[in-house]
């Protein structure tokens, strides 16, 4: 694997960090206190090109590569892991599905305005007796004439309030386990889908969380999302990649706490010299810059990976545990190194630490992906 990026990718990097800096930076903290939506930053991305970076520019995308859309969730998250959340969402789970498995009219159709930043994505897999388990989900999908009738609820689903369009799983045959599973593209004016509850979260303060409720709602036949039956795998692989995103996320707020740990350890005199020369500052330090760095070559490993056209189940699964296991550590350690500073909302630190925790829980807990690594191991 090249880990020297290209001409384009430094390009992309540098220009998200300058958008994050001038237009995310001055807002975190309002986010972050008023779990305001970020609306406009959103439209701004979208005039940049940043909602629809790995999408073909014949489909209205910015046709860049994926490394180059990892690196653009990477950089903003190291300003605003909520941002970056939701751009995760929007382009791994929210349009790739209809890229890769919708057919010629649906692309047509969905995909421009997904990647101009017109539609927000969702996905809407996760129901409230069936997280880890998805194979378990209960909504159902009954066909009647030219529409699927959806009756179920959903909950936890990322962007749910703010999206235009929902990939929906349903089951179609309830005799047939996973394999009775369909996938549907379900647009938010469709009569019978109700957004209920919103979330009260830990972080990510700023991105939506609410239950998605389906009563008798009615999805045309046109808008199933390949074949009945094909949902769990549709679910499944877009996950794979999913992962790396959430991966990207979760370097991004571990490299932001580190730097301020960093900064602060050098500054900070306590004994007559800056903390960081103490033994027991310095080895935090040492190990924190050791697992960031291993983070980061988890993370555009599996993306170089992805973009070769390669499987990267396997790989993303081990980026995305590693990098959140990372970004929990380094937040609580910074904080450690802040002392009662840290503690306080007067430093970004807290933020970063309540961020940190949900990506050991979302898009697979580290628990479940653990599982997902012995499997590749022993098949
Ligand atoms: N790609 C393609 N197909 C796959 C696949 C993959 N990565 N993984 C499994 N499949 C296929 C299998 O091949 C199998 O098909 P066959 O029967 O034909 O062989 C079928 O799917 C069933 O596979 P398993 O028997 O492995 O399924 P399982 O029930 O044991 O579950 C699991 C596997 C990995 C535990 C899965 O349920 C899982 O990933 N759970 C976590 C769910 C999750 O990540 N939820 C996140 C919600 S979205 C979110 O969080 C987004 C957000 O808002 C931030």
């Amino acid at each position: 694997m090249n880990l020297r990026f290209t001409e384009e990718q430094d390009m992309m990097r540098q220009m998200v960090r300058e958008f994050a800096q001038n237009e995310i930076a001055p807002v975190v903290e309002h986010m972050d206190r008023t779990d305001e939506f970020p609306r406009q930053i959103l439209n701004k991305m979208g005039q940049l090109g940043l909602m629809g970076i790995p999408i073909p520019e014949d489909w209205g995308g910015s046709g860049a590569d994926f490394i180059s859309y990892i690196i653009a969730i990477h950089e903003l998250s190291k300003v605003s892991a909520t941002v970056g959340v939701i751009l995760s969402v929007h382009t791994s789970v929210g349009t790739n599905p209809i890229l890769y498995f919708g057919n010629e009219e649906q692309k047509q159709h969905y995909i421009p305005k997904l990647a101009s930043g017109q539609y927000l994505g969702a996905f809407a897999l996760t129901e409230p007796q069936a997280g880890s388990d998805a194979g378990s989900i209960r909504t159902r999908a009954v066909k009647e004439g030219d529409y699927y009738v959806l009756d179920g609820n959903k909950m936890f689903i990322t962007n749910a309030k703010e999206a235009d369009i929902y990939i929906t799983f349903a089951v179609t045959d309830p005799d047939k386990g996973k394999k009775g599973i369909t996938a549907f593209i379900v647009e938010k004016d469709t009569p019978g889908l109700v957004i209920g509850k919103k979330e009260k979260k830990m972080g990510l303060n700023g991105s939506d969380t609410s239950e998605v409720i389906f009563e008798g709602a009615k999805v045309p036949v046109r808008n199933r999302l390949g074949e009945e039956g094909m949902g769990f795998t549709i679910a499944m692989a877009n996950l794979d990649v999913g992962r790396i995103g959430i991966a990207a996320q979760s370097l991004g707020i571990a490299e932001a706490a580190l730097e301020l740990a960093r900064e602060y350890a050098a500054s900070r005199k306590q004994f007559g010299q800056p903390i960081g020369q103490q033994q027991g500052i310095a080895f935090k330090l040492a190990d924190m810059a050791t697992q960031v760095e291993a983070a980061k070559l988890f993370t555009y490993r599996a993306a170089h990976l992805h973009q070769n056209g390669e499987r990267c189940g396997r790989e993303s699964s081990m980026a995305k545990m590693f990098a959140s296991d990372t970004a929990m550590k380094v937040t609580t350690e910074a904080l450690q190194i802040f002392g009662g500073y840290g503690y306080t909302k007067e430093y970004p630190l807290e933020r970063l630490f309540r961020d940190a925790k949900v990506t050991q829980i979302y898009e697979g807990t580290n628990q479940i992906l653990r599982l997902v690594i012995a499997k590749h191991l022993l098949s």
